[in-house]
């Protein structure tokens, strides 16, 4: 009784974004195998999910869209059809279960056939003309209904430019998740599994941070903040405590932390071979991302964690 009145960190269900991902069809519900317990859903089934998990406390949700190869090209149009996967979902969603926190995700990997999250010509990234692309995904979107908009793109100046966007068509009111500090990671192999996305040829590290850099992060963050950001995030969250804890010193604006697909796998693979605890290295590790000063948790564990809550 007196550890837990004297406990410093305490995880409420408040403080998690569940990611989701959606594919086309009706009644689908296929299983991601790098992600046990994750998978993705037809809209129909995933507005069920999505219910069962506000019954359980869970009102944040981050969506990202599986997108058939065949609609892939290299400028992402995709992304910006109003009729397309991706942004009917979010309508349907709003309208159904209008109480949902919906953050989405601006980035043109899940759509670009070379699966960059930017424009590619001769093997660099274009910058400002992914900006123009990342425009009219984030308008599309807040159109749709998204409540934040979650720039996971890592473009220069996109925060300001999609800020700029929103403002002047009346989206005042949708706030900006910033990947503020997203490192070039290993650990994102099972998400690119989900979306087959990963990069047809080369790397991220041009557009990502390098795992060595902290001050680096602080650079970021003050620009994200200049940007109008509303949140910043540190993504992922396992291996970059510090950097969470960094920036939770230095300031005021909420940070965010991504438990990303990577934390969660290796968790439960080694579960699965029954080498440690699944749930105790899911709480702990929940726990650390808290005590390290992030606000708000995106993780793959948020409705299990929230079952073992109940
Ligand atoms: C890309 C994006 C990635 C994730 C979210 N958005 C991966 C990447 O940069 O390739 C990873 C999330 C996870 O691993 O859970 N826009």
């Amino acid at each position: 009784m007196i550890r837990r009145m004297v406990s410093e960190t305490r995880l409420n269900i408040e403080d998690f974004i569940f990611p989701l991902f959606v594919v086309s069809g009706d009644n689908i519900k296929e299983p991601i195998p790098s992600m046990p317990g994750i998978y993705r859903y037809s809209s129909d089934l995933l507005i069920e999910e999505m219910a069962i998990c506000q019954t359980l406390g869970i009102n944040s949700f981050a969506l990202f869209p599986a997108i058939d190869d065949a609609l892939k090209d290299k400028y992402a149009s995709e992304s910006y059809d109003p009729d397309g996967l991706y942004l009917q979902a979010i309508s349907q969603i709003k309208k159904q279960l209008p109480e949902v926190c919906l953050m989405t995700d601006v980035a043109m990997d899940p759509y670009s056939s070379d699966g960059h999250d930017g424009i590619v010509e001769d093997g660099m990234i274009l910058n400002d003309e992914t900006i123009e692309v990342l425009e009219k995904m984030a308008l599309a979107q807040a159109k749709a209904g998204a409540d934040i908009i979650g720039p996971s793109d890592m473009m220069d100046g996109r925060v300001w430019h999609l800020r700029d966007a929103l403002d002047a068509e009346g989206y005042r009111s949708v706030s900006i998740m910033s990947y503020t500090a997203k490192y070039a990671s290993a650990f994102y192999g099972p998400f690119r599994d989900a979306l087959s996305s990963a990069p047809k040829e080369g790397d991220k590290k041009t557009y990502q941070m390098d795992p060595c850099n902290c001050k680096e992060a602080l650079i970021e963050a003050e620009l994200d903040e200049a940007e109008g950001a509303d949140f910043l995030m540190v993504k992922p969250a396992l291996a970059y405590l510090d950097v969470i804890s960094l920036l939770d010193s230095n300031f005021d604006l909420p940070i965010a932390a991504y438990n990303v697909s990577g934390e969660y796998a290796m968790i439960k693979a080694a579960a699965e071979k029954g080498w440690l605890d699944g749930q105790q290295a899911m709480v702990e590790s929940l726990i650390s991302i808290k005590r390290a000063g992030a606000r708000v948790i995106l993780s793959y564990f948020a409705k299990e964690y929230a079952e073992l809550s109940q």
